[in-house]
């Protein structure tokens, strides 16, 4: 779907207007294409005082082809910079804070379009003493602020890193960054992640970072499922596509159009886990990453809905991916290393007008992330969610005219996302390299208003 007001806004009457009457300015968001450098120009790397991530994140930040510049060498006075990346992991007490001032401040105007501001963090629940834990948790201020005030398609996220970390936390770290400052990241902003440990592994081209994993997508007919399916498959993935029945024909044109296979099933059918199984198990012997993507609505006021519509959609976004989850875990299909990423939304953070049962369901999914995370964890298998906020969709389509407006233009990017946003948020997720992070949910919602 188009989003006419940004296309007119691009144009010389549309620029003139949009500064005349301080209308909003959705500015060209900076996505990926494969080969694309990870940055529109060199970052900018600083650190307080007993930072311990500088100089491995400066070596990685190198090897990734970035031109890392020193503010403490003087090199970059005056210079626009495609990133800003501050290790903020020697804050151990709020006098500190001042050193993030001194960094950002000089450089706030000098962020060209579509950079990115990351600070490197200890998770508070890790530090050391209440008043290290208290500065760590400030960071958060700045970075969602920093996310609302630079403007033209730049993000800002606060990334913690456990300092108890292993190899995996170094990988998890790289391919964290390697997502954030990347295209990859367009519509992300105003994220706190964590990074720990996990089963992890870097692939030989950071290209191709799904190479030889075998991803089994559901709903992948239309939407969402659609793009992320496409985009698995060029990161290198075999893809399982599923969607019902009904969804046939679409789901074979894009099963068929990467090369992908296609399994019809309906997930809420009781013999559905077992049949899905046996297929995973017949074609692949195993499965690596698994997207819990296919969802529903069926929106009503509370005290006009009937019980139909409240089971089907806890039914299809919630049940069917615990009863997946514990048959292919069961199974062994998927296993250590695997990769499990469920889509929730801002309506199970922020809860939603017409929506009780939609909002239950993806505030399930997020329950289900945090409680079975550890859990699975032990096994070698990352847990992660997705919340997307307002995507352009055949389902944001049909919201009314004015409400669909709101939601479009209530976030930092003053724009809706596209499925290929959400598709790279869960694609970073389930790299092979991505292991450290678990329990995680991460928004692709432009930074929006709601349930922020
Ligand atoms: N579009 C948005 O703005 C938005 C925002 C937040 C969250 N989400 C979530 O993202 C996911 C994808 O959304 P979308 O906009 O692409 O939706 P969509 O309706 O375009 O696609 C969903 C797909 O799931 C399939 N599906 C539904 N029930 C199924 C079942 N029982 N078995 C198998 N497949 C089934 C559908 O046939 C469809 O192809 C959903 O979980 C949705 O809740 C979307």
């Amino acid at each position: 779907m188009t989003d006419r007001y940004a296309s007119f806004v691009r144009s010389a009457a549309g620029r003139t207007l949009v500064r005349r009457l301080g209308l909003p300015d959705p500015p060209r968001l900076r996505r990926h294409t494969p080969g694309d450098p990870l940055l529109p120009g060199p970052a900018l790397l600083g650190a307080a005082t007993g930072g311990r991530l500088a100089e491995p994140v400066g070596a990685l930040l190198t090897a990734a082809g970035v031109e890392v510049r020193d503010p403490a060498a003087g090199s970059a006075a005056g210079a626009r910079v495609g990133a800003l990346v501050y290790d903020a992991t020697g804050v151990t007490d709020s006098t500190a804070l001042r050193q993030l001032y001194d960094f950002f401040h000089p450089y706030a105007r000098s962020v060209l379009p579509g950079g990115r501001v990351v600070v490197l963090g200890t998770p508070p629940e890790e530090c050391a003493t209440p008043r290290e834990a208290t500065a760590q948790r400030a960071v958060e201020g700045l970075i969602r602020s920093i996310g609302k005030e630079f403007g033209r398609g730049v993000t800002a996220q606060l990334v913690y890193v456990t300092p108890d970390g292993d190899d995996s936390t170094r990988t998890g770290l790289e391919s964290t960054l390697r997502f954030l400052l990347s295209g990859r990241s367009a519509y992300v902003s105003g994220q706190v992640l964590r990074v720990g440990t996990g089963r992890a592994s870097a692939p030989t081209d950071w290209d191709r970072p799904l190479d030889g994993q075998v991803a089994l997508v559901t709903g992948a007919a239309r939407g969402i499922g659609a793009a992320l399916a496409r985009l698995l498959a060029r990161d290198g993935a075999r893809v399982v596509a599923l969607d019902v029945p009904a969804a046939g024909d679409a789901l074979a044109e894009v099963a068929n159009e990467i090369g992908g296979t296609a399994v019809q099933l309906d997930l809420t059918a009781p013999d559905a886990p077992d049949r899905l199984a046996r297929h995973l198990a017949d074609r692949h012997g195993r499965v690596d990453v698994v997207v819990h993507n296919a969802g529903i609505t069926r929106d009503k006021t509370l005290g006009r809905m009937d019980p139909d519509r409240w089971d089907q959609v806890i039914d299809v976004n919630l049940s069917s991916p615990e009863r997946i989850n514990d048959v292919l875990v069961g199974r062994e299909l998927i296993g250590d290393g695997g990769r499990i990423v469920a889509v929730s939304s801002i309506a199970g953070i922020a809860g939603n007008r017409g929506q009780t049962n939609y909002a239950t369901s993806k505030a399930g999914v997020i329950g289900l992330v945090r409680s079975t995370a550890p859990v699975l964890g032990g096994r070698g298998i990352s847990l992660n969610a997705v919340a997307p906020g307002f995507i352009e969709t055949r389902l944001t389509a049909r919201i009314p005219l004015v409400v669909r407006e709101a939601g479009r233009r209530m976030n930092s990017m003053a724009q809706g996302g596209l499925p290929v946003d959400v598709a790279e948020t869960i694609g970073w997720l389930a790299w092979p390299a991505s292991g450290a992070l678990r329990g995680n949910v991460v928004r692709v919602c432009g930074q929006s208003l709601l349930g922020a």
